[in-house]
């Protein structure tokens, strides 16, 4: 109403701005006509539609039923500065009902939105979780196939981590595994070895006890008191052959328990294995030195005294002239520097033959009152405490043996 009144300026009629005025009205869903103050009609809404390009009409008619309203018209006196200047007539368009299509279209747009985005969420997460699945299973999968190999008695398997920078749990499984492996691996061949070499061990000291037993039952031999010695002293030699055993079984099981690294000073430890034998080194016209420089290493102390031990024992064994040197030297610099320990003789030797068979079980020389256990307890430790053996021996000339940590 007000910009109806708004349109009477200078004590007339501005059509353009009553044009306008009646095409609010109409947006606001009213139908209206002007009539001045005679009565004559002005303007109304159906002339103002009329006047429309088609854009705005379709667009009005998509949300009005026009041009005419509904019902009575209800009127209005208009005024300008307290004069009456006409009437306006009022009465509602009806509304059409295309909002709610629109709402329908919103909410099936809403609902195909929704849809798109789970398929891509749903899609993604599916994705993602195939990946991780698989980036899971690949290695326990290798594992799995690598277990089964070894459930049918092979235990060549070694299975490669997958990161060697950073170890993750799998990682960590796999490292385990392989060392189970290998425990299984070294498990069985110590196993086969045992069996073999013990039945065979076994067997000539028990022949000669039941043949010894045999003749004295047919009466060929008396049970005199050295036919008797001559048995016990079989008997002892299976004995010591079964603390061989458990010798070489302790050795072997001590891949399983390493002990602990110990900070030791190796003269002082050097000395004291040689004094223990000193005495019968002596006793056979032998000398005996001790030399190198003054050095702390980190090391396993039990295991590297029955190494040293086995080492002096057979030099003091297979010597009978001139003596043996025990030499320990710095490899490496720093506080974790390598070592080496050397024990050298000028007895007896060994030609190529016998060198490449002194590390087996139960391999033991002509000369040897043994159990040929000694050298194959020694290469044992010393790989599990990370020492590396050499040897070098000249016939008639002398051994030695050098492990370097
Ligand atoms: N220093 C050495 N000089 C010459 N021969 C050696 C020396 N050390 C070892 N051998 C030879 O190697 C063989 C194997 O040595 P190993 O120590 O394994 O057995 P062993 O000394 O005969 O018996 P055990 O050590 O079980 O009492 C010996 O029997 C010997 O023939
Ligand atoms: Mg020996």
């Amino acid at each position: 109403m007000a910009s109806v009144e708004g349109s009477y300026q200078d004590g007339a009629w501005n059509m353009q701005l009553l044009t306008d005025a009646l095409h609010w009205g109409m947006m606001l869903g009213l139908e209206t006509h002007v009539l001045d103050q005679s009565g004559i009609d002005l303007l109304s809404s159906t002339d103002v539609y009329a006047e429309m390009n088609s854009t705005m009409r379709s667009r009005m008619k998509s949300l009005l039923k026009l041009p005419h309203g509904e019902g009575e018209f209800t009127w209005y006196p208009l005024y300008v500065e307290g004069q009456e200047i006409g009437e306006l007539h009022v009465r509602p368009l009806e509304k059409l009902g295309l909002i709610p299509g629109r709402q329908e279209m919103f909410r099936k747009r809403g609902r195909e939105f929704l849809l798109i985005s789970f398929l891509i969420a749903g899609g993604g997460a599916l994705f993602l979780s195939l990946l991780i699945t698989n980036y899971l299973s690949k290695p326990i999968r290798r594992l799995t196939d690598s277990a089964e190999m070894i459930a049918r008695g092979d235990f060549s398997v070694h299975v490669q981590p997958v990161h060697r920078k950073y170890r993750d749990e799998i990682d960590r499984l796999t490292e385990a595994f392989n060392y189970m492996v290998e425990a299984l691996r070294r498990e069985d061949a110590l196993r086969k070895h045992l069996t073999s070499n013990v039945a065979h061990e076994l067997r000539t000291p028990l022949t000669v006890i039941k043949g010894s037993l045999e003749a004295m039952e047919d009466g060929i031999l008396s049970d005199s008191p050295a036919a008797i010695r001559s048995i016990s002293a079989e008997i002892e030699r299976i004995i010591s052959l079964i603390e061989g055993i458990e010798d070489i079984t302790s050795a072997e099981a001590s891949f399983f328990r390493k002990g602990t690294r110990e900070e030791l000073n190796l003269r002082e430890f050097v000395e004291t294995v040689a004094e223990g034998m000193r005495s019968i080194i002596v006793e056979k016209n032998l000398y005996l030195n001790v030399e190198g420089p003054p050095l702390t290493v980190k090391t396993y102390p039990d295991k590297l005294h029955i190494i040293v031990k086995n080492l002096l024992s057979n030099s003091y064994k297979f010597t009978d002239a001139g003596g043996i040197t025990v030499r320990w030297d710095r490899t490496g610099r720093g506080p974790d520097e390598g070592f080496s320990i050397t024990v050298e003789d000028t007895g007896r030797g060994m030609d190529q033959a016998e060198l490449s068979l002194i590390f087996d079980r139960f391999y033991k020389g002509d000369h040897s009152d043994g159990k040929g256990l000694g050298l194959a307890i020694v290469k044992e430790l010393s790989e599990v405490i990370g020492g590396k053996m050499q040897v070098d021996s000249v016939q008639g000339r002398g051994t030695k043996f050098t492990i370097s940590f």
